[in-house]
């Protein structure tokens, strides 16, 4: 029997996170999308953030830059009866694994772009992970009350830089001062810009005018009522919009849930101005919930594991761990494990089965977090996030639980892939005496994600290299060394650029040692990588080894009981 109610919370439900290039205005976005979900007391909680931006250089501050995070790892809000997860991806300067992964808890993305700017390099980054993913992608582009580059010219780059298509649902009319408006392409209305001081903070409903009406032409006059300039940004407007309606890609549903198509917005996130109109549409064409697949052990007789989706409106509650955090209140050293809930109901003090564990735990400690201020949460449904205080420090990134009650059977999600660094480091510790803290410090912050551990073949555990996907990572792992496991350490930084897993036969790391500029390590589950110094030795090695394949995220390792 289905859960009385579990189709409507589904229904409601929409989970994403926004993916920018730092100062594109990710935290003004989230700002007002809170404003619009009347989650004010939240809002605080960004605006927090936003302050501390100031003080990203003094490391000093890190602690707190850590709390403020942690309190936006997720944003839930009510908008007309939906409830919104706005997922943290936290990364502005100190771009981490973090902010891949956050984006295996999300159905969808918001790619927020600076129209003066363009496609950046950070976007990039994070749109190949989404991409990678097929998720859903909405783009929208700000600040529209700036000097822009031409729409079009922005819209043909999603196409030439990403590689995907897209289809504009709402188009501007003109840009910086002569910033007019913008044309919704679905209700064929035009909503006017007001650079209203007082609109920036309110929710004053933009003025509206239908585009078939014959005087609309005369409002683009602007404030000076100039006609001359209204005639020529309704003639740039209606030769744009007949562009799109010719040589534009038609909108399509199924292809924009695919990660296929894009649909684009414009406005000014700081002038509270297209967000709402974005918000609404994306709250139409968003998805709900979606199915994920689940790994089963191998049916009796069979090598291969059973893989098939798991429906979120199924009877068996399951979810899967994407983010640990240790030490988040350090007067506990407690470890926070998030949890993104897949399918059933969610309540606290349910026994689920821990599937890599093989054995049944109790989640009694649900949390979510406002501002600094933990609260139990006592039930969630497909789509939401809870914070899981992990008091035997088992749980791993990756991780599933699921209800096996009634016979149902247990399974793993696919991983959560960990991705190849660009930055690698040797730390040197400065008292010997501290090894001990050292490593355990460095295993825990590395199952936290802040950086990956490769042991060297002839070493263990001895000297290991560490790779990061964000230079800035480094720091922030030095700083809580000290801070968390009072161990004084050193980083030099090593000038490999690329690292890869290799995978096929016949693999001979002593061929990748011997040269000045390739190294073979190993990784946390003993997978071979190549750690490259140049872009030349990486196709060098593609090129030379037909019979293995170099990846960017590590292979998946199953079936094997692993370390907590
Ligand atoms: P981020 O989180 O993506 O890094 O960006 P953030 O929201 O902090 O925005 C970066 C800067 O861009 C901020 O200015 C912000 O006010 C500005 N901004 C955001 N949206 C718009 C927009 O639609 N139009 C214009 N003109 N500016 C916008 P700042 O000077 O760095 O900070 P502040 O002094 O304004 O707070």
């Amino acid at each position: 029997m289905a859960i009385p109610g579990i189709e409507k919370e589904v229904a409601r439900r929409r989970t994403f996170a926004i993916i920018s290039h730092p100062d594109a205005g990710k935290t003004t976005l989230t700002e007002k999308l809170l404003l619009y979900g009347g989650a004010i007391h939240l809002a605080g909680a960004v605006k927090a953030k936003k302050n501390q931006k100031n003080t990203t250089s003094d490391w000093m501050e890190l602690e707190k830059q850590r709390g403020i995070s942690i309190s936006t790892s997720v944003l839930q809000f009510d908008y007309g009866g939906n409830q919104i997860n706005l997922l943290d991806t936290p990364g502005h300067k100190d771009f981490s694994e973090d902010t891949y992964r956050t984006l295996t808890a999300a159905d969808a993305a918001v790619m927020l772009i600076d129209a003066a700017k363009g496609v950046e390099p950070q976007t990039r980054k994070l749109f190949e992970v989404c991409r990678m993913r097929g998720l859903p992608i909405f783009t929208f582009i700000n600040k529209l009350d700036r000097p822009s580059r031409e729409p079009l010219d922005l819209i043909d780059e999603l196409e030439k830089v990403l590689g995907i298509r897209s289809t504009p649902l709402a188009w501007p009319i003109g840009t910086g001062d002569r910033f007019r408006g913008i044309y919704d392409r679905i209700s064929n209305e035009v909503l006017f810009f007001e650079s209203d001081r007082a609109n920036q903070s309110g929710r004053l409903e933009p003025k509206k005018i239908s585009a078939n009406d014959p005087d609309f032409w005369k409002i683009l006059g602007g404030a000076k009522n100039d006609l001359d300039e209204a005639k020529e940004l309704y003639e740039t407007f209606r030769s744009e919009n007949e562009l799109l309606e010719f040589a534009g890609d038609p909108f399509d549903h199924a292809q924009v849930l695919a990660g296929q198509l894009t649909p684009v917005f414009f406005g000014s996130a700081m002038n509270n101005f297209g967000v709402e109109r974005f918000l609404q549409r994306f709250i139409e064409l968003a998805p709900t919930p979606v199915p994920r697949i689940a790994v089963y052990p191998p049916a009796k007789g069979e090598s291969e594991p059973e893989k098939k989706p798991v429906e979120p409106t199924s009877d068996q509650f399951s979810g899967f761990f994407f983010k640990i955090q240790a030490n988040m209140d350090p007067a506990h050293r407690d470890r926070v494990a998030f949890m993104r809930v897949c399918s059933g109901h969610f309540e606290r003090n349910m026994e689920v089965t821990h599937t890599r564990l093989e054995k049944k735990v109790k989640l009694s400690k649900p949390l979510t977090f406002f501002a600094q201020e933990r609260v139990i949460v006592d039930d969630a449904w497909p789509g939401d996030i809870v914070g899981m205080l992990d008091t035997t420090g088992e749980l791993r990134i990756g991780d599933t639980v699921c209800t096996t009650s009634g016979g149902a059977k247990a399974f793993e999600y696919q991983g959560v892939p960990r991705f190849s660094p660009e930055h690698f480091a040797q730390m040197i510790i400065r008292d010997p005496m501290k090894r001990k803290q050292l490593q355990k410090g460095l295993e825990q912050l590395a199952e936290e994600g802040v950086v990956q551990i490769y042991r060297q073949r002839d070493l263990g555990d001895k000297d290991p290299i560490l790779g990061a996907v964000g230079a800035l990572q480094f720091e922030v792992l030095q700083h809580r060394l000290q801070g968390e496991y009072g161990v004084d350490t050193k980083i030099e930084k090593l000038n490999f650029i690329h690292c890869r897993w290799v995978v096929g036969e016949g693999l001979n790391p002593d061929e990748f040692d011997r040269r000045e500029d390739t190294r073979c390590l190993l990784d946390r589950d003993g997978l071979p990588v190549i750690l490259f110094k140049s872009d030349w030795g990486l196709r060098w090695a593609t090129e030379n080894h037909k019979n293995l394949t170099f990846q960017t995220t590590a292979p998946e390792v199953r079936g094997t009981k692993k370390k907590g």
